[in-house]
């Protein structure tokens, strides 16, 4: 049987390298660059007939990745691939679940149809889901999600005798007590209250029962990172030590990593989104993942 082909899109390579390591796939390679006139220039390198492809494109700042993305699926769907599957680590647009104000694009939405539309398939990790239940809501195609919380149990497990998990919201629940359960460790979900993009308020419960334990604070993306600030400028009148931050998707500008180092004892992310935090690899699951959804679809 010919091997899977797995080609990454620009900026991709090291996520690629460590998921077709894992499958024993083959490497494929597509060209790509703007013509003066900013639009998009794309060729696929190796030959894709009757390949099963997987492209790999986490979509942090989605925008200008969008359209080569669309692009290459499409162009790879004419050259006659058997299925060309997309590797996604950060899903965007997730957040974007309902219209709030007259008027608004629920973009969650419409980015599902654009990416159901263009692939057979779909593989990320930690989607952010908050109104919706699954991906299945709004993804025509087959998705499959990765967890990462075994993986920053086993990270905390290594790094921190006492933790204390704190999620900032209640979204984050889904994530902090399957985290908790498997570091063995109590957690609290705190109150989040959001006023604005950078506009945040954090309402905590009395946490001196644990005192000398180590706050750990686990949140699915941080952006401005105003969320997990401000948890931790809470937690601090109540005289906790700089807490441990453990982001699954770090979508930090470096204005924002800078600020949060000056109220976490450490900062640490997973490699969905490359980052100077990246600790944690979530490859080997995302490989199987992968190989499961190939196999499934032939
Ligand atoms: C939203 O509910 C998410 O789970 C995060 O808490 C949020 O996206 C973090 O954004 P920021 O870092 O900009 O506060």
């Amino acid at each position: 049987m010919t091997r899977a082909l797995v080609i990454p899109l620009p900026g991709n390579d090291d996520l690629a390298g460590r998921i077709l390591g894992r499958l024993g796939a083959e490497l494929g390679q597509l060209e790509t660059r703007n013509f003066p006139d900013g639009e998009t220039y794309l060729r696929i390198v190796t030959e894709t007939k009757g390949r099963d492809v997987v492209l790999v494109c986490t979509l942090d700042r989605p925008d200008p990745k969008l359209l080569p993305l669309i692009f290459a699926a499409n162009t790879i769907r004419q050259l006659g691939a058997a299925q060309v599957g997309l590797v996604a680590p950060y899903l965007a647009y997730m957040r974007q679940d309902k219209r709030f104000h007259e008027g608004e694009a629920v973009t969650s939405t419409i980015f599902a149809t654009l990416l159901s539309s263009a692939f057979d398939w779909l593989v990320t990790v930690d989607p952010h889901l908050h109104r919706y239940k699954s991906l299945d809501e709004i993804y025509s195609i087959p998705t499959r999600v990765v967890h990462s919380a075994p993986f920053l149990a086993e990270w905390i497990a290594a790094n921190e005798p006492a933790p204390l998990l704190i999620g900032p919201d209640i979204e984050s629940e889904q994530w902090v007590s399957e985290v908790a359960a498997r570091a063995n460790a109590p957690y609290r979900i705190l109150r989040k209250q959001r006023h604005g993009d950078r506009d945040v308020e954090i309402t905590i419960p009395d946490l001196h029962e644990f005192s000398g334990r180590m706050p750990v604070l686990v949140d699915d993306i941080i952006s401005s990172g105003r969320t997990i600030i401000e948890t931790a400028r809470r937690l601090k009148t109540q005289g906790t030590p700089p807490p441990i931050c453990i982001a699954v998707h770090a979508l930090l500008s470096p204005d924002a990593h800078a600020s949060l180092h000056e109220v976490f004892g450490a900062v640490v992310s997973t490699n969905t989104v490359a980052h100077e935090s990246n600790r944690i690899d979530v490859c080997r699951s995302l490989a199987a993942a992968v190989a499961a959804a190939l196999g499934h679809h032939q």
